[in-house]
């Protein structure tokens, strides 16, 4: 899993498809560029989602707010009083750990170191040997056990309850396991907002405080009756938008995964009170549709529904992928209640209503929110693509397999030589192509050498002009994924094209 991990990473980068944010100083963490071929998947993607969402539903319509907002936004949202997560440093390593990180991996971890040394002992001393004892003086496993329990106890001292329960339960598993007292290098647990602050204005007087938004969803219910008037909408509706948001993640890795700068595409829809459940299920729905459309593997995803949820939630549910580094959350589709309209209506003074005509009264409608990280969709798309295939002939390739839908170029074209009036036949397709989609011309290297360039890149087609060509008028082309090769007519290239990647 690492391994493959760390072959995306490279990948990525190799064909153009990101890079890490200002590389030649060294990076920013957590912050990242996207290529060439990025910036294409990314703006495929975001059409793809577009279009299901807005060009397909009528009642639902787009929007563009800014990513500044009235710092008022964000008390009303609760982001300025409850947006945090839990750290604690350690003064050793003088790292920083998210609370959660550090229980699910670090934790994990030096569980997993004792239970090698247990095994190993068990294997050595057989029938001799005493597990009870072992674990109370074999030094490691002291240590590894004494570790865990001390970050725990610091853990205990400053959670929610909610998370307090299965932290208190794991110090008791431990103290049972190893009675002995911790170490004294983590410190308490601390709250760090995740919004990033900014200036408005240029003298420090009259400067104020701003926050670069940490989602998009505000801006949506800030414009609800902007839109619902302007665009005579009617409940049930949906407004859209895609963006980006900021959140000073403490813990930068897991690459795209988490970063600090990232784009949402949310969607929030807007229903009568008490039909809310009704609609969460019909968005998981749509939106499980819309993954299983793309075919990048059913089995790589899977429903997580919230039993804890956030205190404006009456129901919410995660749609989680299988990353290289296993099942993470993807999008989140979250019934919202009226917990934000009500918020900004208290906070504005102004009615965020709406006049039912069918039950001739005013209500502040309820919320339905399908939200999920572009950047994330991304990673999905990509990772589950790039493949390693053995050939008949005992050969290996590394062909990234994205959907043709979402693939950054759609065909490359080659003459087979650089001679003979074939380049100029092939740049005159290209010529004809690329008013319909993106193609690139490559005539560099023995054709073999250039299918596999044009595999790895993720390019679906390959279109190659040879000295046929110039009697029959047509090409050889080949596609990606099934290595197949077809003589056609130039003519009905781009009908055969457009056929595959139209949505
Ligand atoms: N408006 C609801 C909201 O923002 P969220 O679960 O905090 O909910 C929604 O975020 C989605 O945004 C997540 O499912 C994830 O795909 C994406 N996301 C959140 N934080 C991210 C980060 N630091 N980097 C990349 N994507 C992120």
């Amino acid at each position: 899993e690492q391994d493959k991990f760390k072959q995306v990473i490279s990948h990525a980068k190799e064909y153009g498809y990101i890079f890490s944010s200002s590389e030649i100083y060294d990076g920013l963490s957590a912050v990242y560029d996207y290529g060439q071929n990025g910036v294409e998947l990314k703006n495929n993607i975001k059409a793809y989602w577009w279009k299901s969402m807005v060009q397909l539903h009528e009642e639902i319509v787009g929007l563009d707010a800014a990513i500044l907002m009235h710092p008022n936004t964000w008390k009303a949202s609760g982001h300025v009083d409850a947006f945090n997560d839990p750290m604690i440093d350690n003064r050793d390593s003088k790292k920083r750990y998210r609370a959660d990180v550090l229980v699910e991996d670090y934790v994990e971890k030096l569980e997993q170191k004792a239970q090698k040394e247990i095994a190993k002992a068990k294997k050595r001393f057989g029938d001799q040997f005493d597990e009870q004892e072992f674990v109370t003086t074999h030094p490691r496993v002291v240590k590894y056990r004494r570790q865990s329990k001390e970050i725990l106890s610091r853990l205990a001292k400053s959670l929610t309850d909610e998370d307090l329960a299965d932290v208190k339960a794991l110090i008791e598993e431990l103290e049972i396991a190893c009675p002995v007292s911790g170490s004294r290098d983590w410190t308490n647990v601390k709250q760090f907002n995740l919004m990033f602050g900014t200036k408005l204005g240029a003298s420090a007087e009259s400067a104020s405080d701003l926050y670069l938004r940490p989602e998009t969803a505000q801006g949506i219910f800030v414009n609800f009756s902007n839109v619902q008037k302007t665009g005579r909408m009617k409940v049930p509706f949906g407004i859209a938008q895609i963006g980006k948001a900021f959140r000073n993640e403490i813990v930068a890795r897991q690459f795209i995964f988490r970063q600090r700068e990232f784009e949402q595409m949310e969607m929030q829809y807007f229903v009568r009170p008490g039909e809310e459940l009704k609609w969460f299920e019909h968005w998981k729905e749509v939106r499980t549709k819309w993954h299983k459309s793309l075919g990048l593997g059913e089995e790589n995803y899977r429903f997580h529904d919230h039993e804890k949820m956030a205190h404006y939630a009456n129901a919410a549910t995660d749609i989680e992928f299988n990353f290289p580094f296993g099942f993470k959350e993807l999008e989140g589709i979250h019934s919202r209640t009226d917990f934000d309209l009500k918020a900004h209506e208290n906070l504005s003074g102004k009615k965020l209503q709406f006049y039912d005509p069918e039950l001739g009264e005013n209500y502040v409608p309820y919320v339905i929110e399908t939200s999920i990280g572009l950047d994330r969709m991304f990673l999905a798309v990509f990772s589950s693509a790039l493949q390693e295939e053995t050939l008949e002939d005992g050969s290996s390739r590394t062909v990234l397999k994205i959907p043709s839908v979402l693939a950054p170029v759609k065909a490359a074209i080659f003459p087979l030589l650089k001679k003979d009036g074939l380049p100029e036949i092939a740049q005159s397709i290209l010529k004809d192509l690329q008013w319909d989609f993106n193609v690139i011309y490559d005539e560099k290297d023995a054709v073999g050498r250039r299918y596999r360039r044009q595999d790895a890149a993720g390019t679906p087609f390959c279109i190659t002009v040879d000295h046929d060509t110039k009697e029959d008028q047509c090409v050889t082309i080949r596609h990606r994924d099934t290595m197949e090769q077809k003589r056609v007519p130039i003519t009905e290239v781009k009908a055969i094209i457009q056929k595959d990647i139209d949505f």
